[in-house]
């Protein structure tokens, strides 16, 4: 068995999938859930079952907090404030950055250690190569309880200020829908004609994967804040074609709703005169703030 005992609050499918890791990587792991049925095969398993968060929390010097969202982390950690004092809280919650430096101060008013983290899996992928795992927040912190934040996922640091994982996590998942918009107006485009989703599956996913060097393409543009460089696809031809992509769906019967906010940004970039640059410019356009 493992040296430091572990003690995961909420058993959703999520909290569920990490306690189990940490039970087959030998430690000892101590479970509590608002409803205490979900409990029952982690038990089983080998795990410890606290009757409250109370007895969960002082079971373990590192406490994985695996809930909802942010408001049921405050009305579950709250009423045993106290308790958490010398503890290290290892958030996993899905949340924003500002609720994670929230987080991260009243937990330092508890006199408790915290690090906030982003979950990028779901839960059968916990534990396998394909997972990993965001965290910001107390280094020292993650560095003592590298060893059980190792066992749920690949480990990833990503600084003191805690609301980075959060960051990360919401910059990610928003490149992933993003993609997932493309993708479903595609394949909508496609079932207009009734041709099937999987014949075309294929040559779509070829086509992504080549374009996926913008990742890297646009950084370059976007950090030195130069949109003009090496550009092969200018904004005022992408603008000008984008409107045939709208005019198609319609022609076609779907929707434009997933795509459509692209077509204006393009328009007002290259009516600012930037039509010479590319698409990475947009992003100009974003910020609210100065
Ligand atoms: N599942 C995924 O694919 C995935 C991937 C990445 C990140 N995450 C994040 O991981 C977290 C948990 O997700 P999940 O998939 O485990 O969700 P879930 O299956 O819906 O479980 C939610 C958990 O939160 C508990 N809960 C909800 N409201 C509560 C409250 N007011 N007080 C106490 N406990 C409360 C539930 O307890 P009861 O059992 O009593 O209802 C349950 O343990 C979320 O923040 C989610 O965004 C999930």
């Amino acid at each position: 068995m493992s040296d430091t005992p572990v003690t995961v609050l909420g058993l959703g499918d999520m909290g569920t999938a990490l306690a189990r890791a940490l039970l087959k990587a030998g430690f000892r792991t101590t479970v509590w859930n608002r409803t205490a049925a979900k409990a029952e095969a982690l038990v089983a398993e080998g795990a410890l079952r606290a009757a409250t968060v109370a007895e969960a929390v002082e079971a373990s010097p590192l406490v994985v907090v695996c809930l909802l969202d942010h408001d049921s982390v405050r009305d579950t950690l709250a009423p045993v404030a106290k308790a958490l004092t010398g503890k290290a809280v290892a958030n996993l919650t899905s949340g924003t950055p500002r609720q994670a430096r929230e987080m991260a101060a009243w937990a330092a008013d508890q006199g408790a250690d915290y690090l906030d983290g982003g979950i990028m899996a779901v839960p059968p992928m916990i534990a396998t190569p394909a997972a990993f795992v965001l965290y910001s927040g107390d280094r020292e912190v993650f560095e003592i309880h590298r060893a059980a934040l190792d066992a749920l996922a690949r480990s990833e640091y990503l600084g003191e200020d805690a609301a980075l994982a959060s960051l990360y996590d919401i910059a990610l998942l928003s490149g992933m829908y993003g993609m997932f918009t493309g993708i479903l107006h595609a394949y909508a485009l496609i079932r207009s004609q009734d041709i099937k989703a999987a014949d075309f599956a294929p040559m779509l996913g070829r086509w992504l994967n080549g374009m996926s060097g913008a990742v890297a393409g646009y950084a370059e543009k976007i950090d030195s804040g130069d949109h003009a460089r090496g550009v092969v696809s200018n904004l005022a031809m992408q603008s000008a074609g984008f409107g045939h992509l709208i005019e198609a769906a319609e022609e076609q019967g779907v929707s434009p709703e997933l795509l459509a906010p692209l077509g204006p940004l393009m328009a007002r970039r290259v009516a600012d005169g930037h039509g010479h640059e590319d698409l990475s410019g947009l992003v100009e356009l974003l910020h609210t703030r100065p």
